[in-house]
């Protein structure tokens, strides 16, 4: 039987910390601005950008949502940018994804002033991750999971750590944090993918395997080794007749079966998704505390 990471406890612990931070700033003037651009009405997204406004507006950040309609073309959207780049009330912006097709997101993305990039997916930011540059930005959902191992107590120097994914968002990131020279890292890190063989064979040598690649319950107790820490960061909404809404969210981990086997995981919900806010609310205040320097 395994140990449950409780993210929900975890975030809490991040938040107080925050909260410290954005108290000191207000002593000094300075109250943190957050900026969400939603384009369309993507009803996940609809849903991620209100947990993450509500959250800062009780941390006391000053924060506000642009909702932008589905037809809002790409130079539209970099205008609204350069106008928030421009002012010095916001420290952080955040373009939620995913933007409608016809704009694409790596022009986006690169639009958005490096110190302002509180999501960390400015090209910047991503080399000086992979540098191993302290300075940038790191993305929130895989900084979120780092939190969890570090502050769960999970060995991640010498582990083998098998990751399912190679989005931008997690799975890229997450490799770049964890192989990284530090006692807090140092690890052999394998990034499993949809061109890959034998997937399960990886993962089944995984000290710490972490599922982001989006397939709902891929994970079986028959792909962890005994022991092994296993972190869910996949949401997935499938069928379930007979429900209110006719659809539940699952992770990307057969939870149940999984569990039994593993030393340490995290439930899903109130594992990953609580860590990926606290990192963005402590990633927005240390923006605020640079332009202010
Ligand atoms: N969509 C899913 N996760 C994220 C995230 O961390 N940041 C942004 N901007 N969009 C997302």
């Amino acid at each position: 039987m395994s140990q449950l990471i409780d993210g929900r406890a975890i975030a809490q612990q991040i938040h107080t910390e925050t909260a410290a931070r954005v108290a000191a700033l207000k002593a000094r003037g300075i109250q943190p601005g957050l900026v969400f651009i939603r384009v369309g009405e993507d009803p996940a997204s609809q849903v991620y950008v209100g947990m993450k406004e509500k959250k800062s507006a009780e941390l006391g950040f000053r924060s506000t949502t642009l909702v932008l309609p589905v037809s809002t073309t790409e130079a539209e959207l970099l205008a609204r940018i350069d106008a928030l780049n421009a002012d010095p009330s916001w420290h952080g912006i955040l373009v939620q994804a995913p933007l409608p097709s016809h704009i694409r997101s790596a022009t986006v993305y690169t639009r958005v002033a490096p110190e302002k990039d509180v999501d960390g997916f400015h090209p910047l930011n991503v080399g000086k991750l992979l540098l191993g540059d302290s300075d940038g930005f790191v993305p929130c959902t895989p900084g979120g999971v780092h939190e969890l191992l570090i502050r769960s107590g999970v060995r991640t120097e010498g582990a083998e750590v098998v990751i399912l994914g190679r989005g931008n968002i997690v799975g890229k990131p997450m490799a770049s944090i964890l192989m990284q020279k530090g006692r807090t890292a140092n690890s052999t890190v394998t990034i499993v993918h949809s061109g890959s063989r034998d997937a399960a064979a990886h993962c089944r040598r995984a000290d710490i395997l972490i599922a982001a690649m989006g397939v709902p319950e891929f994970v079986k107790a028959s792909m962890v080794k005994p022991g092994a820490t296993v972190i869910d960061v996949g949401v997935n909404r499938i069928p379930a007749p007979g429900t209110p809404t006719g659809t539940r969210l699952v992770g990307d981990v057969a939870f149940e079966e999984v569990k039994a086997v593993a030393g340490f995981i995290t439930p899903n919900p109130g594992g990953v998704g609580p860590m990926t806010i606290a990192m963005l609310l402590a990633n927005t205040t240390r923006a605020a505390e640079l332009a202010s320097r």
